[in-house]
């Protein structure tokens, strides 16, 4: 099944714990402690769009994407019924570019999807293209230190990180966070700040 199948079929079936329908904590934790202006913003996967939606209510002039026209379609009509600058497209972001000089971008549970070493690396390749000079990527990534379970995120290491993206990207902070869900359990997750190399 492709890629764009399977999420479909998960939208389709209403097998969307990740949207808890509020804005991520580790987002909103970043963008009020630091010291990024609102900028051209990306948002890669973003499902129904409550991040997105989040930062443009904060100023930022923001670009949704996802692989299924499901929450896309519900990401558009949540922003228009509050007027706000923010656009979503359906997109494939390993095939397709979105535009480029977004001075930040931010994934919650995108990148962590890609399952191989070389889709993580041609990710990471990606959204290096797409950001300005000294721009910002944020992700948040499931963890391997969570406790063995059957379902949930993908579980990552540090290592699989760095692998993939330290070529393109300076890390400049890998902490351990969660993900808030809509299930019973906040899986555990990397957040993970990178700095586009002028490479
Ligand atoms: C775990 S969900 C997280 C959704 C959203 N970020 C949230 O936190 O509610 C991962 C999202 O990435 C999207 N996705 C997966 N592969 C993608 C790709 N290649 N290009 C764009 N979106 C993709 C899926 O459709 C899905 O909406």
């Amino acid at each position: 099944m492709s890629d764009r199948g399977k999420w479909q079929e998960r939208y389709e079936n209403d097998e969307t714990p990740w949207d808890s329908g509020e804005p991520d904590g580790n987002l909103m934790v970043f963008i009020e402690t630091s010291v990024i202006a609102p900028v051209k913003t990306l948002e890669i996967g973003c499902g129904t769009g409550t991040n997105s939606i989040y930062l443009a209510k904060k100023g930022f002039d923001v670009t949704g994407v996802d692989i299924s026209d499901i929450p896309v379609q519900k990401a558009i009509e949540e922003a228009k019924k509050e007027n706000l600058n923010c656009r979503f497209l359906e997109v494939n972001f390993l095939v397709e570019n979105v535009g480029s000089d977004f001075g930040f971008v931010y994934d919650r549970g995108c990148f962590h999807t890609m399952d191989s070493d070389e889709d993580r690396q041609k990710f990471a390749k990606k959204v290096h293209e797409h950001l300005s000079i000294d721009g910002y990527w944020l992700s948040l990534i499931g963890s391997c230190d969570d406790a063995p379970r059957e379902t949930g995120p993908p579980m990552l290491s540090a290592k699989n990180i760095v692998d993939a993206v330290e070529r393109h990207f300076e890390i400049l902070s890998l902490t351990t966070g969660e993900i808030d869900t809509a299930r019973e359990f906040s899986p555990k997750a990397w957040v993970c700040l990178m700095k586009k190399r002028n490479i």
